[in-house]
């Protein structure tokens, strides 16, 4: 089976991870700082904040952005649940807002209309490695006073025209699961330039509490006070370890994304019924997902046909994803229906993801490819 996405892991990734649980920290240590600074230094941002996972790391942002009762956020119908279960956390409101045909992100237009007086939070997503219309979005943000949040959890790596992925907003959350741009194993990261907002998170991460073990240990005290409720969120060592090492790779791993991508476009140039999503100008895109788009019609079967085929054929394409508003949870509890979004639920039935991943050779591409321009015939 060739992935749609999978984890590149070295010797040297190996050996980092080795060192780290030989050490007197495996949590809560000297390498969860490192990691923290790794990244911040790599995209160019103040403070991170190293977590268990991306979800946790939303969950943060949405902390830090004051989400609270009531609150709306709004968030794009085409993203992975967890963007929106950050609000609902907190015990806000997703608002979903449509996406652009092309690119499937965020549309500015469509987050303007979706604006209440209850708003509070734009959460914006890197669709499948390329960055959002954050000219638009912070324009968007500011006239409203509303927090702008960048989910990059496909995104690290990437810039626009404005700079870097990790930049571009008042909060940026990354993901480090496996199948993510650099992985972890489990992890994720927020980084801001706020430091009262980090300050905050941190406690977050930590049960509320207002120093750690570490702190403690340095200080030779004992004492610590909660002082707000907070979660475990934290990251062992090991992981950061990991994550550290990884890093070190994550330029060269795009650049050899971002050729298995064009190898794809030109392939699907003469395809008919095949159209890759576009790339706006001025980014430099991740390509954590390369989506295509089935034209049924053109194409002569639909996206569910073809998916079903290369399947068959052990080629492990995906469907990134299903609108939000469409699934049962948000319909029940917050009055989503089907209708709310048309463009992402017009342009939903078309997507299909096909495997890219650093590792992958370009004769595993030429076989998807094949594959595809045999379902032609089919
Ligand atoms: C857009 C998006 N947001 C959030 C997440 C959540 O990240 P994690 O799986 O690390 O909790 C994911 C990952 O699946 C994602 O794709």
């Amino acid at each position: 089976m060739i992935p749609y996405g999978r984890q590149c892991i070295t010797a040297d990734d190996v050996e980092a991870v080795a060192e780290t649980l030989q050490s007197d920290w495996l949590t809560t240590g000297p390498k969860v700082d490192e990691f923290e600074r790794a990244v911040t230094d790599y995209v160019g941002a103040g403070h991170g904040l190293a977590v268990c996972n991306g979800t946790a790391a939303l969950h943060c942002a949405a902390v830090a952005a004051g989400i609270g009762p009531g609150d709306e956020v709004i968030v794009p119908a085409i993203t992975f649940v967890a963007t929106a279960n950050a609000a609902v956390f907190q015990n806000g409101i997703p608002v979903f807002a449509d996406v652009d045909r092309d690119t499937l992100l965020i549309d500015p237009d469509s987050v303007e209309a979706k604006i209440t007086a209850k708003t509070k939070a734009i959460f914006a997503v890197d669709y499948a490695g390329q960055p959002c219309d954050y000219a638009a979005l912070r324009s968007i943000a500011d006239r409203h006073k509303l927090i702008l949040v960048a989910d990059a959890s496909h995104s690290i790596g990437a810039a626009s025209e404005l700079g870097k992925v990790g930049q571009l907003a008042d909060l940026t959350t990354f993901s480090f699961h496996p199948v993510k741009p650099i992985t972890t194993g489990e992890g994720g990261m927020v980084v801001t330039n706020d430091e009262t907002m980090w300050r905050t998170m941190r406690r977050f991460r930590n049960h509320g509490i207002d120093n750690d073990s570490r702190q403690r240990e340095a200080s030779g005290q004992w004492f610590y006070e909660m002082v707000s409720l907070g979660y475990n969120y934290r990251i062992p060592d090991i992981l950061c370890a990991l994550g550290i090492s990884q890093l070190k790779k994550l330029a060269g791993w795009i650049k050899r994304r971002q050729a298995i991508a064009a190898q794809y476009d030109n392939a699907f140039a003469s395809v008919a019924g095949i159209k890759p999503l576009l790339t706006r100008p001025g980014v430099s895109h991740g390509y954590h997902l390369y989506v295509i788009r089935i034209d049924e019609q053109r194409f002569g079967k639909t996206r569910d046909e073809l998916f079903r085929l290369l399947r068959e054929k052990g080629i492990g394409v995906n469907v990134h994803y299903l609108p939000l508003n469409l699934h049962r949870f948000y319909r029940e509890n917050f009055g989503a229906h089907a209708g709310q979004c048309p463009v992402a639920e017009n342009v939903f039935s078309e997507l299909l993801s096909l495997p890219i991943y650093p590792d992958m050779q370009n004769s595993q591409v030429e076989m998807v490819v094949d594959a595809i321009q045999a379902a032609v015939q089919k």
